[in-house]
């Protein structure tokens, strides 16, 4: 244990601290896998006061940290490569607090976001925000980053559902933002600050989250569509008839590398591209509308088949096409890309990108899936077996300069939802300006004047 380190334990006497090389590999990373983990030591703290002395003991001595959650961040904000202290809030996993009156819930930040979505439900209310790593990513690090997922198109993204947060401020300061008020106008709003900080800003220890009303009851539909192509327009189709909960796609190779995992394949015939769309049936009307929109769909050539769910069951079976897609492809280290544009832009964009990687990725096995009604597009890149990690991953970075100079051009995002992290720092400036990356850094200075927290992520300060 170094000097610091010591007089860590000395300040914080009951604070649990390791330095056990498991645990430095295990909380040194995150889902990226990309970076050899090399933390100083992992702070498991069970109190904000616990935070707040770890902070401050990190300014005396000018060490580092990282903020940790659930680690399954894909952009590498997570990780810890250059000694840095690691903090996770995994012990902070409670729920503090829920105001009927106000319909929110308060919950420390290592709350698993699943265990804050059956909190809401057994309080006859809704988390809705929702994605595949339910049960192991954590609040914090949902608000850290913004997360998305599936039921953006209904929900919106996590921001939307931060009513208040309590932070620990780099400087190591406790602050109370928005103490939960639906109207404040009194100044900046700095709760806003640190939804999608990516702990660059401090760390989130607290938040009162906003609950929705219970989901309506819903039907769940495959769709088989013949070209990419169509792909907007069948989204237009439902969007127009239907209230949509979702609206997935993906492509054959995703559901080939799903099914690889177990399942049954959906329909006899294979199609090159799908999409799983979630719709409310709460009135007599919809389940109608809905079926008017599959079948202008057929009349058009825009959809070739279709299956819709007649149980939880099967609409989980169809739903696990889609949620098992990042699971399936793990093993084999893909380069991921989260990009989006606006909705309108999307046919322009698809064309120009699918024609763009078609030429730049010969040689590896591409898998695209994604939010498309939200404008947002996961395009994986698969690593053959036996490359090199980093020469695999020095051709991809040239493909990304292609696709980033093409979201310029479309007026797109580097990083719709995952966050810049390390993965995606480089592109950061075809997103936004020099103006804004310059007002970033004043911002970070401000909150954290020594940059300690999360150091080398999002920008260099
Ligand atoms: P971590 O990975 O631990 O951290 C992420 C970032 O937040 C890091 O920069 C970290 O320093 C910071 N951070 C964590 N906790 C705090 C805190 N308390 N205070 C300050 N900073 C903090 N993401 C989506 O948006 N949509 C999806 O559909 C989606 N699907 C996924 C499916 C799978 C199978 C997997 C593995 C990942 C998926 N993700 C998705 C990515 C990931 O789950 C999200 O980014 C999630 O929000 C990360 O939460 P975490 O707790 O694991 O954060
Ligand atoms: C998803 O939409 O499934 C997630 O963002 C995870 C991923 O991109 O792999
Ligand atoms: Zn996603």
């Amino acid at each position: 244990m170094t000097d610091a380190l010591i007089r860590l334990r000395d300040r914080l006497p009951g604070l649990r601290l390791s330095t056990d090389p498991g645990d430095l590999e295990h909380y040194g990373r995150d889902w990226t896998r990309r970076w050899t983990p090399a933390p100083l030591a992992v702070a498991l703290p069970a109190s904000v006061d616990e935070v707040q002395a770890i902070v401050r003991w990190a300014n005396d001595e000018g060490v580092a940290v990282v903020p940790s959650g659930g680690r399954t961040g894909l952009s590498g904000g997570a990780v810890a490569a250059n000694g840095e202290l690691v903090l996770s809030l995994e012990r902070m996993n409670r729920v503090l607090d829920f105001d009927a009156i106000d319909r929110t819930l308060t919950v420390q930040a290592g709350a698993p976001l699943e265990a804050v979505q059956n909190a809401a439900r057994e309080r006859g209310l809704a988390y809705p925000v929702d994605f595949a790593a339910r049960g192991s990513c954590s609040i914090g690090g949902n608000i850290a980053t913004n997360a998305g997922g599936i039921r953006v198109i209904r929900y919106g993204n996590t921001r939307e559902w931060v009513a208040g947060l309590k932070v620990v401020t780099g400087a190591g300061d406790v602050l109370e933002l928005n103490r939960a008020l639906v109207k404040n106008s009194s100044g900046y709003d700095l709760r806003h600050l640190f939804v999608a900080s990516e702990g660059t800003l401090g760390i989130i220890v607290e938040a009162t989250l906003r609950l929705a009303d219970p989901p309506p009851p819903t039907s769940v539909m495959l769709l088989a569509i013949p070209s990419f192509e169509h792909l907007m327009q069948v989204f237009a189709a439902f969007r127009e008839r239907v209230t949509l909960e979702a609206f997935e796609f993906f492509t054959d190779r995703a559901i080939e590398h799903v099914l690889a995992h177990g399942g049954q394949k959906p329909f006899d015939d294979a199609h090159p591209f799908y999409v799983v769309t979630e719709f409310a049936v709460d009135e007599e009307a919809s389940m109608a509308a809905a079926m008017a929109a599959f079948e202008h769909c057929v009349e058009h050539g825009l959809v070739s088949d279709g299956v819709i769910s007649q149980s939880d069951a099967q609409a989980a079976q169809l739903w696990r096409l889609r949620e098992g897609i990042t699971e399936s492809l793990a093993k084999h280290v893909p380069y991921k890309n989260d990009v989006s544009v606006r909705i309108s832009a999307m046919p322009a964009f698809l064309a120009e990108t699918q024609a763009l990687l078609g030429e730049a990725y010969p040689q590896f096995e591409v898998v695209w899936f994604g939010h498309i009604g939200d404008g947002n597009l996961h395009i994986n890149v698969l690593k053959p077996d036996g490359m090199a990690n980093a020469a695999f991953v020095a051709d991809c970075e040239q493909v990304t300069r292609l696709l980033s100079d093409a979201l310029v051009r479309h007026g797109g995002s580097i990083s719709a939802e995952h966050g810049i992290g390390l993965v995606k720092k480089s592109y950061l400036l075809g997103t936004r300006s020099a103006g804004e990356v310059a007002l970033m850094r004043g911002i970070k200075r401000a909150l954290d004047p020594n940059a300690l927290m999360n150091p080398g992520k999002v920008f260099d300060a």
